[in-house]
């Protein structure tokens, strides 16, 4: 892809269907938990892009069989619970977080050494918070930086790792499941306790393996598993990270009517629906239904004329990659919105509280302002068409088109990042916009 991309206004509203693509919450799971079972799982509706791609590649180099049909339809087999063996060679998570987080989970408690790099953006990102309580169960793992950064070794324990209350300061499904995997593992049971309740796909997904995890508030126990019986199949619901794009376009961009199909709408992720319905859209679920474990719907958004709204540290686990296209409905409803208890926004692929301000400001100046953990965004500040800057991190990227598109349009440096998450987006935006 060339190095800039030309988003242009759009000139009439959006209207159309889309396709939502898989999941990358659970695509990442399903490849994972199946690499651990001893029967073929067949994934359908897989989201083929790079993030879940670094996954099967790990899962695959660890001697999981992972056999793709299509680019969305794979069958994972692996050899049983402690049937994954040493990989030849570092194991790459590329971009992913969730990645590198969950199988420094899976593999502290294995009897071989596993070493990990990823890219640039994945070597700045804090990974003390798994090394600090998987170290505390009494696995050996070494990273940059006094044991917090990339390039990180994982070297067998001595012994199982033992179980343990967990009191995580912050809430994160990355850490949570890390945890809970190794729990599975130890010696005894093992609780993980959050501030506020994190997205539980890993939760739904061990359930379907029948892992039973226990919960009370905020905290999720899991006992020592004995027998791991991977179902046959999994299909993915689309990824209402990815949905949320076409939820703030349709709602700002007038005369917009758009059908997003089949979108995983389990409550720890629904946080976007709440709060642009508290900003007036009008956004109606269809065709409720539960699939694999998982709630999904289609969704029907109109345009709407928003207005601001404040939120904060409670819902936000809800809606943490939603944050910097929110912050794109924020800039085009009435009055102002405020966003408080958002602090994990700064080290996502990139400190995304900073990136939304510096970019967002050079196509509406003087429109949004940061503060440590959040942000005012002026709404109804005069929008105009300027260059502007990905970070290579696929949310911003995409949060910066669709307000060029909304706006006057937006010319985006290093727009090929969209990749991560969401191969299709550009397209699908040309398509809408035709
Ligand atoms: C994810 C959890 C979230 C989210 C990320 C995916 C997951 O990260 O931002 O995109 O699949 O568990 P944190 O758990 O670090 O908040």
């Amino acid at each position: 892809m060339e190095n800039t991309k030309t988003i242009a206004k759009a000139r009439q509203g959006l209207r159309g269907t889309i396709e939502i693509p898989g999941d990358k919450s659970i695509s990442h799971r399903s490849v994972m938990f199946s690499a651990l079972g001893s029967t073929p799982v067949h994934i359908t509706n897989f989201l083929h892009a790079q993030d879940c791609l670094s996954t099967a590649a790990c899962m695959k180099a660890l001697g999981a069989s992972v056999e793709f049909e299509s680019e969305t339809s794979l069958v994972v087999c692996g050899h049983g619970l402690h049937g994954l063996r040493e990989a030849s060679t570092i194991i790459d998570a590329g971009n992913s977080g969730t990645t590198l987080r969950l199988m420094m989970g899976i593999l502290a408690p294995q009897p071989f050494l596993t070493t990990f790099t990823g890219d640039a953006s994945l070597h700045k990102r804090p990974m003390g918070r798994v090394i600090k309580p998987l170290s505390a169960m009494g696995a050996k793992i070494y990273g940059r930086e006094k044991n917090t950064k990339l390039p990180i070794t994982i070297v067998p324990a001595e012994g199982k790792l033992h179980g343990m209350l967990y009191e995580s300061p912050v809430a994160s499904a990355q850490v949570k499941s890390a945890i809970l995997l190794s729990g599975m593992y130890a010696d005894s049971p093992t609780t993980v306790v959050e501030p506020f309740t994190s997205r539980d796909h890993t939760e739904r997904m061990l359930e379907a393996f029948g892992v039973e995890t226990k919960k009370d508030g905020t905290a999720v126990t899991i006992e020592p598993v004995e027998s791991f019986h991977a179902p046959s199949s999994i299909e993915v619901p689309g990824d209402i990270s990815s949905a949320a794009y076409w939820l703030v376009a349709g709602s700002v961009v007038p005369g917009s009517h758009l059908l997003l199909k089949n979108v995983g709408v389990n409550p720890t992720r629904t946080g976007i629906l709440d709060v642009l319905e508290a900003m007036g859209a009008k956004i109606t679920l269809e065709n409720e239904r539960v699939s694999g474990g998982e709630a999904a719907a289609d969704i029907r958004v109109e345009a709407a004329k928003l207005h601001g709204t404040s939120f904060g540290a409670e819902i936000m686990p809800r809606l943490i990659d939603e944050i910097p296209v929110l912050a794109v409905a924020a800039l085009f409803a009435e009055g102002d919105t405020v966003i408080t208890g958002a602090g994990e926004l700064r080290v996502k692929e990139t400190d995304r509280l900073q990136a939304v301000t510096d970019e967002f400001n050079k196509l509406a100046p003087g429109a949004v302002e940061a503060s440590k953990d959040g942000l005012v965004i002026h709404g109804g500040t005069k929008v105009r068409a300027a260059t502007c800057f990905s970070y290579d991190d696929h949310r911003m990227a995409m949060s910066l088109a669709i307000l060029g598109a909304a706006g006057e349009g937006a010319e985006i440096e290093r727009p090929e990042c969209v990749t991560i998450s969401y191969p299709a987006f550009y397209d699908t935006l040309a398509r809408l916009q035709a």
